[in-house]
């Protein structure tokens, strides 16, 4: 029986992989409220209370797993061409590599003339030596992966009969260009500092213009195109492409006029989150 379910689910894991997402229904907006409740008790697990959230409450999902991850997979291909001089064996010409990176949601602390308007761009500090840098400096594209797996002990079981599973748990790809910040002022880089130290004081030690830095950095953000979701199995959770105008009109208290239904990512909890706990 246990197994019948788990069975059920990785095919519907599959099978929504395979369509398409606009043609999987709206469903019950509270369900990820209902899941982390039932997450925080797992002889409680039910398939009956399990539906589906819909596809604007996933987004703030997938808003609030930005703004909790301090680093995600940065995708990037090698150039066509790697010359003989290069330390890098010449036969990964064009394969793609994916390195985990610091990321921070900071671009809402940027002046307002920089700023876009917290939007969900990601803020990256870029370190010039390397590998993915350099590869978006040969004009490689980007993709960035964040994931909630990490928090596979908190969120317990997640799916009825299936011991915990980070295959159930959210995760999500940005596609999108890397645009290099210009240079800010005295004020701006210490508000940006200050965002970014928050989730990476390690990071002081290489931040752009520091004295004796081992590395050369620099302040570049991610702006988005195009996010794909994975919310987990697909019986339970939406996969497929966001609408990027949603994406970029959340906010954590509300969202932007026409996007939305009044809620922000504050209002949404991951697996495993505790209730009430704030974001950040
Ligand atoms: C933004 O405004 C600041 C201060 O008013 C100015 O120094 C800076 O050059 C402006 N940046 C851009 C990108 O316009
Ligand atoms: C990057 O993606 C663009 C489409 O957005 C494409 O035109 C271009 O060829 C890609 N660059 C590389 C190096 O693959
Ligand atoms: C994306 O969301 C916006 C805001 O809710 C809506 O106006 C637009 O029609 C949506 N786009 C698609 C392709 O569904």
């Amino acid at each position: 029986m246990i197994f019948k379910t788990w069975t059920t689910g990785l095919l519907a894991l599959c099978s929504s992989t395979l369509t398409s997402a606009s043609a999987i229904p709206y469903v019950d907006d509270q369900a990820v409220l209902k899941y982390a409740d039932h997450a925080a008790s797992p002889h409680d697990v039910d398939a009956d209370t399990f539906t589906r959230p819909s596809w604007f409450t996933s987004t703030l999902m997938a808003r609030r797993l930005l703004a909790l991850s301090p680093s995600g997979v940065i995708s990037t291909t090698f150039p066509s061409h790697i010359p003989a001089s290069s330390r890098t064996p010449a036969e990964v010409a064009g394969f793609p590599i994916g390195l985990r990176e610091y990321i921070a949601d900071c671009d809402g602390i940027l002046p307002e003339n920089l700023s876009h308007g917290d939007n969900g761009d990601p803020t990256i500090l870029a370190l010039r030596v390397a590998t993915t840098f350099r590869n978006i400096g040969t004009g490689s594209n980007l993709s960035l992966e964040i994931d909630w797996w990490d928090h596979l002990s908190d969120a317990g079981a997640v799916y009825p009969g299936l011991p915990p599973s980070p295959a159930a748990l959210p995760r999500i790809t940005l596609f999108g260009y890397l645009d290099t910040l210009p240079e800010l002022s005295v004020a701006a880089a210490a508000s940006l500092e200050k965002c970014f130290l928050q989730s990476h004081p390690d990071a002081k030690y290489w931040l752009p213009a520091t004295p004796g830095s081992p590395h050369a950095s620099y302040w570049a953000r991610l702006v988005v195109t195009h996010v794909y979701w994975i919310g987990g199995f697909g019986d339970v959770q939406q996969i497929g492409w966001m609408n990027v105008t949603e994406w970029k009109g959340i906010r954590q208290h509300g969202s932007l006029p026409g996007v939305g239904d009044g809620r922000g990512w504050e209002d949404v909890r991951l697996p495993g989150e505790k209730k009430g706990h704030g974001a950040l």
